[in-house]
């Protein structure tokens, strides 16, 4: 299980599900409804434009969810949650959330995958900022999300 906000999904991301997938059969990328602050995108554009970006991967079924990670976790049968690392100021929280959820789900172990060293300074939150002052995100999204972003903030790419 991958989850995530993916306000929107990036390059980086995509770099974690197909590490995963050398370790794991199968994936769920979980995209979480309320991520405890304002999305960009509504739960749906998110959910589709994680769809678009895994099309092509069988492996990989993607599902939204709200409340706690390690019920939804129960309920696709999933036992591993996997995260990304991009860099040791990630660490802290996401050792924190790995307690919490080994504390509420025992059962559930999470497993850290380290980015790709391009993209340990890529984050959802930087690329949205770029796109808004009309920088150039080629390459950091997969292209329906730059798309998606251009048409939001009325750069065209041609
Ligand atoms: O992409 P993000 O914002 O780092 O994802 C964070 C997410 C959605 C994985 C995290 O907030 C989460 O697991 N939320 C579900 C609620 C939950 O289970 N909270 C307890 C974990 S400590």
């Amino acid at each position: 299980m991958c989850p995530g906000s993916f306000d929107p999904i990036t390059s980086g991301h995509l770099d974690i599900v197909e590490r995963a997938l050398s370790l794991f059969d199968r994936l769920v990328i979980g995209v979480a409804d309320d991520v405890g602050k304002e999305s960009l995108f509504s739960l749906e554009t998110r959910v589709a434009l994680v769809r678009g970006a895994v099309a092509d991967k069988a492996e990989v079924t993607v599902d939204s969810f709200s409340g706690l990670l390690v019920e939804f976790a129960r309920r696709h049968g999933a036992t591993v949650i996997v995260k990304g690392l991009r860099a040791v100021s990630d660490f802290e929280h996401e050792w924190q959330m790995a307690q919490f959820n080994r504390r509420l789900g025992p059962e559930v172990e999470t497993v850290f995958i380290m980015a790709s060293h391009q993209y340990t300074f890529l984050s959802s939150s930087l690329v949205k900022e770029i796109a808004a002052y009309g920088g150039d995100i080629e390459g950091l999204v997969p292209i329906q999300v730059e798309k998606e972003l251009s048409q939001l903030y009325g750069r065209q790419k041609s």
